[in-house]
């Protein structure tokens, strides 16, 4: 069985998808505070298997042990539970410090004592900060983290290989998310953002459906080929699969290494503009935009250089850029149909 942290948020639930269709019984916990229970009737409309579903906090080691008291059949772990913020993280960022990285060490002390073989930690490219070249690689630098949210992610990656080094009885695949994006194709399962999105995507489909007025583009003046942020966005259900390999490299020991750090992108960077072109293109629906100043802390461009995961996992991510936009927009409309938003 696999504990999936966070099973009912954006990558989260696509992921339990993934490992449902892989054949591995998943139990979840969360604490909601980004996500809903109605999740689990959307993964149970996809799969036919309705997850086993604890509702609790991370940050509660009495609730966590108590799960492994109630499923003692854990193997591996996913750990998705975190707060993502960046914005919110620097005004609070107490609240991330607490939530990421006490998540984090609950699970590694129960892992220790109840026979798990290994996690895998859901990390970012934000890691990389502004890099000096494109594509990184997974030996890229890390660069000073600009908030406390990323900040997170790097200690996260240091208290995961400092308790592997001193020698812990499971393995670790750390993943270096790029930018997820779009929906299962399904529209049963998607990114529910909550309140304005401060993400492109969400934005970009709020405002294609009327919730609002116009995308504001930050920047054009940007040192990239069309002056635009260049990103390296990637399906979320390519995403996910890669997950479920890296499970299955744990569980059976595929590598002797005990720790393993992964890029997951696709290796294409796309600017802003092009991404919206490609919304455009694949849909039919104009995005009503404009010309904005620069956000602050904005990355000038980023984007993977995924080969160790192409030829180590034999895992690529290869959905075309036109079906994640047809799959964003139908999970946008299935929102409004279903009258969230
Ligand atoms: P999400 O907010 O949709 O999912 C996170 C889930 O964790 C939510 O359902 C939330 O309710 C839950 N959660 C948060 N704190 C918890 C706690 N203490 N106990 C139990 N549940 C808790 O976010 P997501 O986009 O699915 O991201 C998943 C992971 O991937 C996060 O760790 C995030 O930092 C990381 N990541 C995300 C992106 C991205 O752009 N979405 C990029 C890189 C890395
Ligand atoms: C993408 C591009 C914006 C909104 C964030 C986190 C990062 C990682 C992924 C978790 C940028 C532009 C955006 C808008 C715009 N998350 N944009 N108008 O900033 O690459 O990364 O999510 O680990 O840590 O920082 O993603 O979607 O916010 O922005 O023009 O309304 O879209 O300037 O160039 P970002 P994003």
């Amino acid at each position: 069985m696999i504990l999936v942290t966070g099973g009912t948020g954006y990558i989260g639930s696509h992921t339990v998808v993934e490992l449902q269709k892989a054949g591995y019984p998943v139990v979840i916990i969360d604490n909601l505070s980004n996500s809903n229970r109605d999740v689990l009737d959307g993964i149970e409309r996809i799969t036919g298997i309705r997850p086993e579903f604890v509702e609790a906090d991370c940050t509660d080691m009495d609730a966590v042990s108590g799960l492994f008291d109630k499923y003692p059949g854990i193997k591996g772990i996913i750990n998705f539970a975190a707060s993502k913020a960046v914005g919110e993280s620097m005004q609070k960022p107490v609240l991330y410090y607490r939530n990421n990285l006490n998540t984090l060490m609950n699970l590694l002390d129960q892992m220790a004592v109840r026979g798990v073989k290994g996690i895998v930690f859901s990390s970012s490219c934000t890691v990389y900060g502004e890099p000096d070249v494109n594509p990184v690689t997974e030996q890229s630098p890390i660069k000073k983290a600009t908030s406390p949210y990323g900040n997170t992610k790097q200690i996260s990656e240091e208290i995961i290989t400092d308790v592997i080094n001193a020698g812990a009885p499971f393995k670790s695949v750390i993943l270096r998310y790029f930018n997820p994006v779009g929906a299962h194709p399904s529209a049963e399962i998607g990114e529910l953002p909550n309140g304005v999105p401060q993400n492109l995507i969400p934005f970009l489909t709020q405002t294609a459906i009327g919730i609002r007025k116009e995308l504001s583009v930050f920047g054009n003046d940007y040192n990239t080929r069309d002056g635009y942020c260049i990103r390296d966005f990637i399906d979320v259900v390519d995403l996910a699969k890669a997950h479920v390999i890296a499970v299955e490299r744990m569980l059976t020991d595929k590598s002797e290494a005990k720790i393993e750090i992964f890029n997951l992108g696709t290796g294409n960077g796309l600017s802003v503009m092009e991404l919206i072109n490609a919304f455009e293109s694949a849909t039919g629906v104009k995005v009503p935009y404009k010309i904005a100043e620069r956000r602050a802390g904005d990355i000038e461009q980023v984007w993977a250089d995924p080969t160790y995961a192409n030829e180590v996992l034999g895992w690529v991510a290869d959905t075309p850029i036109e079906d994640t936009m047809r799959s964003a927009w139908k999970w946008q409309q299935r929102l409004r149909e279903r009258g969230i938003m």
